[in-house]
């Protein structure tokens, strides 16, 4: 049984070929510590990570590479973005669009710092009312963090408009980009986008362990971890200096190489001709699905603009058992749960079933669609 691999939202496969092959010819040439010692493997290593660097400033649009922390997930991205940024008596506007990997840290520092939260609402297809958006601000309000696109429902959140509301305000945006870097077009500046976290094991096609953090040259954060960065070592504080002052401990070089190696095809391919693909795919998918009977699909409608995922549930059916059948009798592969994203559920009425999700990437082919919506169809309820 040939294996689909339709569950890209959660880390995508196939990687293009030159990222493990430069992963393991650089640890076959290279096992020295990037920043510390001024021997040439040492310094290669170095080269290797700024090169990395280099090629994400180039995707996102950011003036200076340095300011790009790189770290091990979009995870620790939002934990340094959130709790480095927000201070005592300070108001975030969020989404109940959002991960758990920015709603908790929310909640974290809700409960710990004395933070105040709002989380705007979203309409059952995951809408953001802008309206809403504009009567959350209040004048202790230093954050808004959101999610470019929901990764339950697919929605995409309108960031340059919020942009436009928190500056005229003087409030700064986060963006977590989990499931937007790679396949839709971001430029920080143009977006007015003052941290941007991602994840390098999605569309942007590096290995698992890999991610990031952009912040604006005006924005200091308070480092999430204290420690080694191989320079200022007489000095007891963590350095001033960026990338430095938030990357402490030893860089994963062999992943960072896989990363760049990722972030390079995608620039040479771009966004918009992996945005073109992967949306006729997904539109597809959606139209394809939509006219199966008991099939019910979450999120934007059709024709409206969807990141690169569709969440749906079959009717009668656990759709953990949706999943489990596709996998085991198809050898199709897709995710079923919550995904992490118990407020979207909320959104959209799933909380009771969760729903299953499907995913495309840039290898995704319209054969491999087709056979997914051709095991839905004929797959006899249990
Ligand atoms: C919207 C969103 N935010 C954050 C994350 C967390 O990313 P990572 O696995 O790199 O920590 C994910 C991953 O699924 C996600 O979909």
């Amino acid at each position: 049984m040939e294996q689909v691999y339709l569950d890209w939202a959660a880390s995508s496969w196939p990687k293009p070929t030159g990222v493990a092959q430069a992963m393991v010819d650089f640890m076959g040439a290279n096992g020295a510590n990037p920043g510390r010692g001024g021997h040439r493997q040492a310094m290669t290593a170095s080269r290797a990570i700024y090169e990395c660097r280099v090629e994400l400033a180039k995707l996102f649009h950011v003036d200076r590479p340095t300011d790009i922390a790189l770290l091990s997930s979009a995870t620790e991205a939002l934990n340094l973005a959130i709790k480095g940024f927000l201070k005592p008596g300070d108001h975030v506007i969020s989404t109940e669009l959002e991960h758990n990997s920015v709603r908790r840290p929310l909640e974290w520092v809700r409960v710990n710092q004395q933070v105040e939260v709002t989380y705007v609402g979203a309409s059952r297809n995951g809408t953001i009312d802008l309206q809403e958006v504009s009567k959350a601000f209040r004048p202790t309000t230093k954050l808004f963090a959101c999610s470019h696109a929901s990764n339950l429902l697919g929605s995409v959140v309108p960031i340059a408009k919020i942009a436009e509301m928190c500056s005229e305000r003087g409030v700064k945006l986060l963006v977590d980009a989990a499931q937007t870097a790679g396949s839709f077009p971001i430029d920080v500046n143009a977006m007015g986008i003052d941290m941007l976290a991602f994840p390098g094991h999605k569309g942007l096609l590096g290995p698992q362990g890999t991610g990031g953090l952009y912040i604006h040259p005006e924005i200091e954060l308070e480092p999430l971890l204290h420690g080694g960065t191989g320079s200022n070592s007489e000095e007891v504080g963590q350095p001033t200096v960026r990338p430095e002052r938030y990357e402490a401990g030893t860089r994963n070089t062999p992943g960072l190489v896989g990363l760049k190696e990722g972030v390079r095809f995608v620039n040479t391919e771009t966004v918009a001709s992996i945005r073109a693909h992967e949306s006729k795919l997904i539109r597809r998918m959606q139209e394809g699905l939509e006219a199966i009977p008991g099939i019910c699909c979450l999120g934007p409608n059709r024709g409206e603009e969807r990141a690169s995922l569709l969440a749906f549930v079959r009717k009668g059916e656990d759709p953990a058992v949706t999943a489990h059948r596709l996998d085991r009798e198809y050898g199709i592969a897709v995710r079923a749960g919550y995904h992490c994203s118990p407020l979207g559920h909320q959104t959209a009425g799933t909380t009771e079933t969760g729903a299953v999700r499907s995913s495309v990437g840039y290898a995704t082919t319209t054969e491999q669609v087709d056979t997914f919506l051709e095991a839905i169809r004929t797959m006899p309820a249990k």
